[in-house]
């Protein structure tokens, strides 16, 4: 695994390989290459209705990373101090969302395409789905 990928552990943009070519571009993503974990599971967001917000929750222990393949959108993440909003709008670059921070995804364009990959399966037990009790787990750690 490359060192420097292995090392991220706070909210960032990576950018991905882009092979440009005059038949259409190309980019790609390995786990543990472009990005600090095996991929356990992938999903995607598509048809968000105009002013509809996604994701309003944080993980306890699962990490993200975000791409916005089509169209664009904002994540707005907070670690219980701060907010900070990236706005993703390309395919040859995502956000890495590491466990613990509360994420929302707005501002959904018209057929934009959101996909996510996760380094676990799905698990209802890993999510805090209040900002209170976020709030509040993060201050027992
Ligand atoms: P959820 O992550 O709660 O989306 P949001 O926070 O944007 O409302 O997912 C919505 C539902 O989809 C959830 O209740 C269960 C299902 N789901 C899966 O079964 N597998 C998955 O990988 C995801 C992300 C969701």
């Amino acid at each position: 695994m490359s060192s420097f990928i292995n090392s991220i552990s706070k909210p960032t943009i990576i950018d991905l390989p882009k092979f440009l070519d005059p038949r259409g571009n190309l980019s790609f993503i390995e786990e543990e290459n472009q990005i600090p974990f095996k991929i356990a599971r992938t999903y995607w967001i598509y048809d968000v209705p105009g002013g509809e917000v996604r994701g309003a929750h944080a993980y306890k222990t699962l990490q993200e990373f975000i791409v916005a393949l089509s169209g664009s959108f904002d994540v707005v993440l907070h670690d219980g101090n701060k907010e900070q909003r990236f706005h993703l709008n390309r395919s040859y670059y995502g956000l890495y969302v590491p466990k613990m921070y509360w994420r929302s995804m707005e501002n959904f364009s018209t057929n934009s395409l959101a996909l996510v990959m996760a380094d676990k399966s799905y698990d209802e037990n890993d999510y805090i789905r209040s900002f209170e009790d976020f709030r509040s787990f993060g201050n027992e750690k």
